[in-house]
């Protein structure tokens, strides 16, 4: 009988824990004990993906809450090292890169429990994000690196990464979203919120670039009020773009149908039936590109090439103003042709929780340097 501690901790990490958890059934012998960081604590940033996602609730949670990065980080990691004393799991499963990924894997690894990451490889290269900071960390220290797409894989392999240690198996984020898909169009959001399917852009942004500088925040809101004069425009804004606003004093322009973070059925609705989203978070980059629906990313890179090769995202770089220019092609042309990259089948969990199940008895004192490291 082997315990899998399975760490989630931030919204994205629902969606892509989810497709893991349900496969993992299939095999009475692997035991997955939820643990959520309390990294992200609101009810529509948190309780609501359980509720939606049909996710069983954490079988522990550490409520660290927000904090500065170190602090956060130090509250993660305080916690979590006594838990996987108490619980001694054969492994330790994390997803994504967010502060809890990484802060669980350092715990985990230095207790000498092997860490597998989901999502792992992917770079931007930009040391300004802490997120990159986080994967880096992450997989350095994951004795099994479960990759998205071949991009991610090659980055491994540059890296020294031994091949062995490398799973190719799709995204388990888009096994939620093909899931769930059809329960998220009945919900017909755009009509609730007053607009017509495909005559609407979709906005998310709270990446500190974004959002963490007034001036920068003041010209994304110049652009997007200008935009709203061409198409009306919905922002459901996470917790920290609400909170820069108010100590910048940004008052949203009129033309903009500004909410509360949405759930993911309503927001996956949203998406779905847009004209384009407007964004710069890394998962939404992934969503847009399953559904066919152009994504213009407010960032100067990506960790996720793969979604402007194969896929209908496309980088704006950080000037805000270039969101007029690209969202009026948009706006002219029709959509484009839709393409899906490799293994994004809605099958990732089953390939995750197979192989898992085939590790067999994990050996905790793996030594990660005698691998090829
Ligand atoms: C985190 C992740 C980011 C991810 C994002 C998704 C890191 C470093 N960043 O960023 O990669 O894209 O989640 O949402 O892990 N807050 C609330 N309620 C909550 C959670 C947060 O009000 O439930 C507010 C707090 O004021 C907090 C701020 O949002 O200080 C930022 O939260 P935090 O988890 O630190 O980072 P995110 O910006 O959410």
């Amino acid at each position: 009988m082997s315990e899998i501690l399975c760490v989630v901790g931030a919204r994205p990490n629902f969606m892509k824990m989810a497709p893991i958890l349900r496969a993992l059934r299939a095999y009475p012998a692997l035991h997955p004990y939820l643990v959520h960081t309390g990294q992200h604590y609101d009810e529509e940033m948190s309780r609501i993906f359980f509720d939606e996602l049909d996710m069983p609730a954490p079988d522990r949670d550490l409520e660290v809450g927000s904090d500065t990065h170190a602090r956060q980080t130090a509250r993660i990691m305080t916690a979590f090292e006594p838990l996987v004393e108490e619980r001694k799991p054969a492994m330790v499963v994390v997803v994504g890169d967010v502060n809890s990924t990484m802060a669980c894997s350092l715990v985990a690894v230095k207790l000498g429990v092997p860490v597998a990451h989901v999502e792992a490889g992917l770079r931007s290269r930009d040391w300004s994000m802490p997120e990159e900071i986080n994967r880096l960390v992450t997989d350095a220290v994951s004795t099994w690196l479960f990759a998205t797409s071949e991009d991610a894989v090659s980055n491994l392999r540059a890296e020294g990464v031994a091949p062995e240690r490398i799973h190719l198996v799709g995204n388990p984020m888009i096994d939620t979203l093909r899931q769930h898909l059809e329960a998220a169009r009945a919900r017909r959001a755009p009509e609730r919120f007053g607009l017509e399917r495909r005559d609407y852009a979709l906005v998310t942004l709270h990446r500190p670039s974004n959002v963490d500088r007034a001036d920068a925040l003041r010209r994304v809101f110049d652009s997007l009020g200008e935009l709203s004069e061409r198409i009306p425009v919905i922002f459901p804004a996470h917790p920290r773009t609400r909170d820069r606003m108010e100590r910048a004093g940004i008052a949203s322009p009129p033309g903009i149908h500004l909410t509360e973070p949405l759930g993911y059925l309503d927001f996956l609705c949203l998406m779905d039936q847009a004209r384009f989203v407007i964004t710069d978070s890394g998962g939404i980059q992934e969503e847009t590109t399953a559904l066919g629906v152009p994504c213009l990313t407010l960032r100067p890179n990506t960790e996720r090439p793969i979604t402007v090769s194969e896929g209908t995202n496309r980088l704006l770089g950080e000037d805000p103003a270039s969101i007029l220019l690209a969202s009026k092609i948009l706006i002219e042309e029709g959509p484009p042709q839709p393409r899906c990259p490799k293994l994004w089948d809605g099958q990732a969990g089953k390939r995750i929780a197979a192989i898992l199940a085939s590790l067999g008895e994990v050996n905790p004192t793996l030594d990660l340097c005698a691998e090829g490291r």
